[in-house]
This record gives C-alpha cells, sequence and structure tokens, in this order.
C-alpha cells in the first residue's frame, strides 16, 4: 500500500512528464474538484450557449442559413455531452450536475446572458464568441485530464466550423446595402466587449490560475489568451470594414501587439453574480427543457430495464 505523499509525487512527476492523469488513476482532492468545477462549468456554457441562437432558427434568412445554424446549435449539444460525459468519469452524476445549473450553484460562460437582438447576431457570436472559446480550447487539448483533453480535440474540429460560419455571416451582410451592414456594426458594438470578458477577470484578480498554470490544466493565462484575441480579431474586422467599439485599440509597434481599451469589470461581475440581461431567461429555459424531458428519461430507463430483464432470463434458460 503506497502512503499518500508517495502518490502525490507520483501524480506530480506525471504532471510534469506531460503523461496524462487517467479517470482510474490516483489524485489529489484538489484537483477533482477543479476539474469538475472547470468541465462542468464548460458543460452548461455549450447548453445554455444553444439558447440564444436557437432564438434565430426559425428566422433564419435562407435554407442555406438555417441548415447551418441548426448544425451548428446541435454541435452545441454534443459538446454538453461528451463534456458532461468527462466529469462523470470524476465521480459526479449527471442528475447532480444539472441540479447544480438549475440551483445557481454552479456557473456557466456570461456570454450567453446578453440577448440576440438581430440576424447579424449570428454572425458576431460564431466570429466572435466561438472565435473566442476556440482560443481557450486549443490550448485544452494539451490538458492534464486525458478525459477532458480528448473531448477538446474535436470540439475544437467543430468550434472552428462555427466561426467561419459567423464570419460568413458577417462578411454577407457588411458587403450587403447600408442597412445590412448598419446591422453587422451595431452587432460588433454589442458582443465586442462582452467577448473580452470570456477570457475571465485579469491575471492579478484571478483566483484560481497559479494552480491551475501549475497543474496544467491551464497553460495560458487569461491576460495571455485575450491579447491572442485581439490581435487576431482586429485585422478580421478590417476586411469586413467594421469599427471595434474601442477608441484606445492601436498597434502598438514595441510589443507588437494591439493595445487596447479598458474592460467594464464592474458589469462583468454583474452578469456572472446572476443580473445580466438573461440570466433568469436562460436558467428558466433549462429548467423547462429539463423538466420536459423527464417523461424520455423515465422511458429510457423502463426500457434498459426491460432489456436487462430479458437478458437475465436467457441466461437462467
Ligand atoms: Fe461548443
Ligand atoms: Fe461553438
Amino acid at each position: 500500500m503506497q502512503n499518500i505523499a508517495a502518490l502525490e509525487q507520483e501524480f506530480e512527476s506525471k504532471i510534469e512528464r506531460g503523461i496524462s492523469i487517467e479517470p482510474k488513476d490516483w489524485m489529489p482532492e484538489k484537483y477533482r474538484k477543479t476539474h469538475i468545477r472547470q468541465i462542468s462549468q464548460h458543460a452548461h456554457s455549450e447548453i445554455v450557449g444553444m439558447l440564444p441562437e436557437g432564438n434565430w432558427i426559425t428566422r433564419a434568412p435562407s435554407l442555406r442559413r438555417k441548415v447551418a445554424l441548426l448544425a451548428k446549435v446541435q454541435d452545441e449539444a454534443g459538446h454538453g455531452l461528451y463534456l458532461y460525459s468527462a466529469a462523470e468519469t470524476l465521480g459526479i452524476s449527471r442528475d447532480e450536475l444539472f441540479e447544480q445549473l438549475h440551483s445557481g450553484k454552479a456557473k456557466y460562460s456570461s456570454i450567453f446572458n446578453y440577448p440576440t437582438l438581430s440576424w447579424a447576431d449570428m454572425g458576431a457570436i460564431g466570429w466572435l464568441v466561438d472565435g473566442a472559446a476556440i482560443i481557450n480550447q486549443v490550448m485544452l487539448t494539451r490538458t492534464s485530464y486525458g478525459p477532458y483533453a480528448r473531448a477538446m480535440v474535436r470540439i475544437c474540429k467543430e468550434e472552428s466550423f462555427h466561426q467561419r460560419q459567423g464570419y460568413e455571416i458577417m462578411l454577407t451582410l457588411s458587403k450587403g446595402t447600408p442597412e445590412q451592414k448598419q446591422m453587422a456594426q451595431d452587432s460588433l458594438n454589442r458582443w465586442w466587449w462582452p467577448s473580452l470578458m470570456m477570457f475571465g477577470p485579469t491575471d492579478a484578480e484571478s483566483t484560481h490560475t497559479a494552480q491551475s498554470m501549475k497543474w496544467k490544466i491551464k497553460l495560458k493565462t487569461n491576460d495571455e489568451l485575450r491579447q491572442q484575441f485581439v490581435d487576431i480579431t482586429v485585422p478580421q474586422a478590417e476586411i469586413l470594414g467594421l469599427t471595434i467599439p474601442d477608441p484606445d485599440l492601436k498597434w502598438n509597434e514595441e510589443r507588437e501587439q494591439y493595445d487596447f481599451g479598458a474592460i467594464d469589470w464592474e458589469e462583468f461581475w454583474q452578469v456572472v453574480k446572476g443580473h445580466g440581461p438573461c440570466n433568469k431567461e436562460r436558467i428558466a429555459a433549462r429548467k423547462n427543457a429539463f423538466e420536459g424531458g423527464a417523461w424520455v428519461r423515465e422511458a429510457a430507463i423502463a426500457h434498459a430495464e426491460k432489456k436487462a430483464a430479458r437478458t437475465e432470463l436467457k441466461k437462467a434458460v
């Protein structure tokens, strides 16, 4: 029987050597808890994230747009599914995870608490929100917990389709009539700052960063990722001929990166604490879906039980 110190040493050494941690491996309780928090928060974000865009499926301007948006929203459901399964490998049940979401104990990405007011928002979300998600998630394909890292590989491939379909909507609108271009600009104005907030608090304020970097749960800090996003996105806005709503945004020759204005952290914390424009609506929609789906879960359980009983019967014969 190995003692705790030896197990801890073995664990740390695996992390250092880049060997992934698997569900049956020994792991510190805090590592397990951190992962349950992070993976479930991610899973909740995927399924809550279906709501703002789901709002526009029936109003897509053409069949082609409808098919693409439908596929995108379905992909997000799939992402939720992989991630809930990854969280379950850490010893928490799906019911507990949903209970945490419905009671407000678990968080999800605040970006989904903003409303989708126009068709252009489908463009801005794909371009900016999925774009920001990719930057966070590419890093996670190399995270230390095996099931999480593997889920992220497939998710990232799908996210890049989401980003492109969004950007293409923006491109079409910005090359369209003055009204369409204005619609795209208005959408960029509303989604730009919340997208920058998606990377979380500044490094100085982030409570989880240091430990998460040590355990290779995170490989880059919030501020590094945010900077990367700005540097990638500004030239894309230029191609669209749209203006990023930040008067302080400018290229810094010395750093070879963009400088950008201050984020309204007051707004960020208000939304995190549940006071964003759509927090209540989103949770109500999720609870409704969960309750509405109760009969499906009951039927599936009854079917599985019948099947198991039949197998038992066959074995007995
Ligand atoms: Fe996703
Ligand atoms: Fe996505």
